[in-house]
């Protein structure tokens, strides 16, 4: 809990300590403080978890970081504190390296066209970062390599020779996404050298099974070589104590309760398997050189250097700053080393290890850094019903959103907020961002400005009525109205503080439904024959109540937030203004009524949905043909007609325990239930990558056992060129269950 104070007239946040360690005094509203245990903060460093240049943005990033991290930042800068947002493009790692194998280009081709890509569309989106840097920047690698030789004449690190994996025939060192293997964890075959993706175990190479590159595919073969560990179980004490009391060297950093319990419960479950050294460099030849004689061809590993990014971000931001404001004080330090620094990390929950635990200790093993007062990590959204993925190209690009769908960012901003997977995972759908757009930005906040803007435009020629100066909040309904009305500022940015964005978001638009109502009980368009003295204080509290959602909506939808400020004829207000009496004057002239949200039709729906179909990769039709088997005896169509053909979609796909061959899915085929079916495909498939998939089904084949579990339909496949099985999907996409005739 932040509690907002007022100390020597001032406003700051003051972080509470635990069983009482503060004092209200006598009601006078300040508090009497034991200052020694409590940490006074003036300012606040917000990170975005850095994205890596090796695709574009997706939705799923969207509502992961970059948004919340914006409407914090946004709600924090009306509130007049002092904030910094930075972000940056992740451009190291294997991520970048495979990616330029699989486009068959180089890795600086690949960051600079991704980073572009990201960058204009954060830009579009309104995501108001202070800077958007990059980690191939020479600042960076300065900064990064920097950062090591403090570590490194430290002692942080050891200096270790190991055999680790090697692929002969690209000649290279396996780490990280270069190996695969089986998950010693969930059996998953595809899990990675760093981590399982599947159930999410930190991994090192050496813990798979069934190892593979996948460079090559070939089976590596284990070869000595040095690197830099960073032995982390010696900061397991104090990492343990400072996540979960927040005590760090006898000081309050946070309550635990303040961290989301997801996080914590990562973060325990990693600390539960205890610390292990890691290595901090790689033998690769892109990335940030290793600062040591001796290190040629080593690197410093991608999730040491990234988060340094932060810094390095917040650094260039500091001599531009310089550049263009030469009276302002953008010393970089003051955002990472001061005590009154509030640092957060704005991520998605794959990032929670690094931002909770590595980067931590390596913080605090260079010394004079702080530490995140919190990491208010997302869960993951799902699109459609299946998982956003990126090979599979399901996902709603943003780049892409914003051509197809221009001047709609606070549409999309809107539904993917009302839906953020702030604790558990979340799903969009197009036809949720149509009922959210018709709903309610059309029928609630459009429909509310849009009334008050006609009235007024009617009756007084476009002007600022002047409200009967006793009766602005004399009639009962106005006492009422401002009684709601009062403290919902305050409400929404204590939401915006504890990270309950959708929270935040709906007591926002309260503002707007709560002037609704009282346009429907006033009836000022009944009243203004009788009583036109009422109606212009009706109408002109109308407007005050427009001006309060150009505050307290600008976090959320910045761009709807302008428009209503320039049909009002103010400028941005800060948020404790924003119901400001004298906040509009009588007789000044107001813009056209504008519309501000556009209902969206079905038929825009339907081709969305449509589009995400077609767009999934279609295999190249092969020129070749296989040496034709004889065919078998002839049918009668009655004999055929008596197979029950469907198409179906694979809802859930998990390995047989023991059973190299078998997966058992779980079918669709527009029944009550899905069907169950053990199938000998296990050899062919990712079980991951399988959900979501149509098939060809026969659907009344007898039910039959196998290893336990009943069978009930079998699904059709057939072979590529290598003997790769594969699944036939219908042409089009077509509701689960279809017929084949
Ligand atoms: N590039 C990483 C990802 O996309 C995130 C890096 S965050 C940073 O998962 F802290 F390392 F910058
Ligand atoms: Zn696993």
């Amino acid at each position: 809990m932040l509690l907002r104070t007022v100390v020597q007239g001032e406003d700051h946040f003051l972080q509470t300590i635990p069983n009482g360690g503060f004092r209200a005094s006598g009601g006078s509203g300040t508090f009497a403080l034991e200052m020694s245990t409590v940490k006074e903060i003036k300012r606040t460093t917000v990170t975005a978890a850095l994205p890596y240049a090796n695709g574009p943005l997706h939705i799923g990033h969207i509502a992961g970081a970059y948004l919340p991290a914006d409407i914090y930042v946004r709600c924090l800068r009306l509130r007049g504190k002092e904030v910094l947002f930075v972000c940056g493009s992740d451009e190291h790692g294997a991520a970048i390296t495979l990616r330029a194998l699989k486009e068959n280009t180089t890795p600086k081709a690949i960051v600079d066209k991704y980073h572009a890509i990201m960058g204009k569309a954060f830009k579009d989106f309104g995501i108001a970062f202070d800077i958007y840097h990059r980690t191939s920047s020479a600042l960076h690698r300065k900064t990064s390599q920097d950062f090591f030789l403090q570590l490194h004449a430290n002692g942080a690190f050891i200096e270790q020779e190991e055999l680790q994996y090697y692929d002969e025939e690209a000649k290279q060192f396996l780490a990280d996404r270069y190996i695969k293997g089986a998950c010693p964890v969930c059996g998953n075959t595809d899990a990675y050298g760093d981590q399982c993706e599947k159930c999410g175990t930190a991994l090192s190479p050496k813990e798979l099974k069934d190892v593979r590159s996948t460079l090559s595919g070939s089976a590596p073969v284990l070869k000595p070589t040095s690197h830099w560990y960073l032995p982390m179980e010696r900061s397991q004490q104090w990492v343990e104590e400072w996540i979960n009391t927040g005590t760090l060297d006898g000081v309050q950093q946070h309550l635990a309760n303040e961290w989301k319990p997801q996080v914590l419960g990562q973060c325990n479950s990693w600390l539960k398997d205890g610390l292990r050294p890691r290595a901090m460099t790689r033998d690769l030849d892109w990335g940030v050189p290793v600062p040591l004689p001796g290190a040629d061809g080593k690197v410093l590993y991608v999730w040491l250097d990234a988060p340094i990014g932060y810094i390095s971000a917040t650094k260039e931001w500091a001599k531009d700053q310089a550049v263009k404001d030469p009276g302002s004080s953008p010393e970089w330090e003051k955002w990472w080393k001061s005590d009154e620094t509030r640092l957060l990390h704005f991520i998605g929950k794959d990032n929670i290890v690094f931002h909770c635990i590595i980067f931590p200790i390596l913080l605090k093993m260079h010394g004079g850094y702080i530490l995140p007062q919190n990491v208010p990590a997302n869960e993951f959204l799902n699109l459609e019903g299946e998982k956003l993925s990126t090979s599979r190209n399901w996902a709603v690009w943003l780049h892409e959103y914003i051509e197809r769908w221009p001047d709609r960012q606070d549409e999309l901003r809107y539904a993917l907020t009302s839906i953020m997977p702030e604790f558990k995972d979340s799903e969009f759908t197009w036809k949720d961002f149509q009922d959210k757009n018709n709903n309610e930005l059309v029928s609630i906040l459009g429909n509310f400005v849009q009334r008050v803007f006609v009235l007024c435009h009617k009756y007084y020629e476009g002007k600022v009525p002047q409200p009967a100066h006793s009766s602005v909040e004399a009639g009962e309904q106005d006492t009422l109205l401002w009684a709601d009305l009062n403290p919902l500022p305050a409400k929404v940015a204590e939401e915006v503080d504890r990270f309950r964005f959708r929270e935040a978001m709906a007591s926002a638009m309260h503002v707007a439904r709560l002037g609704n109502k009282y346009l429907t009980d006033t009836e000022p368009w009944k009243l203004e024959k009788t009583d036109p003295e009422r109606v212009r204080t009706v109408l002109y509290n109308g407007l005050r109540i427009v001006g309060a959602l150009s505050v307290v909506l600008d976090p959320f939808l910045p761009f709807t937030a302008t428009k209503l400020r320039t049909m009002l004829g103010i400028g941005t207000l800060p948020w404790d203004d924003a119901f400001r009496a004298d906040l509009l004057v009588p007789g000044a002239s107001l813009g056209k009524p504008e519309h501000l949200f556009k209902p969206i039709d079905d038929a825009a729906i339907a081709a969305e949905v449509e589009r995400l179909h077609a767009n999934r990769p279609k295999e190249d039709v092969p020129n070749t043909r296989v040496a034709a088997k004889p065919i078998k005896p002839m049918i009668t169509f009655d004999d055929f007609s008596k197979l029950d053909l469907r198409i179906g979609v694979i809802r859930t796909a998990e390995v047989v325990p023991k059973a190299d061959k078998l997966l058992k899915l779980t079918v669709d085929i527009g029944e009550a239930e899905p069907r169950t079916v053990v199938s000998g495909i296990a050899q062919h498939f990712d079980p991951e990558e399988l959900p979501g998939t149509e098939v060809l089904f026969l659907a009344n084949l007898e039910p039959r056992k196998m290893r336990g579990v009943e069978s009930q339909g079998m699904v059709l496949m057939t072979e590529d060129a290598e003997g790769k099985l594969t699944f036939m999907r219908p042409a089009r996409p077509v509701p689960a269950g279809s017929e084949v005739r």
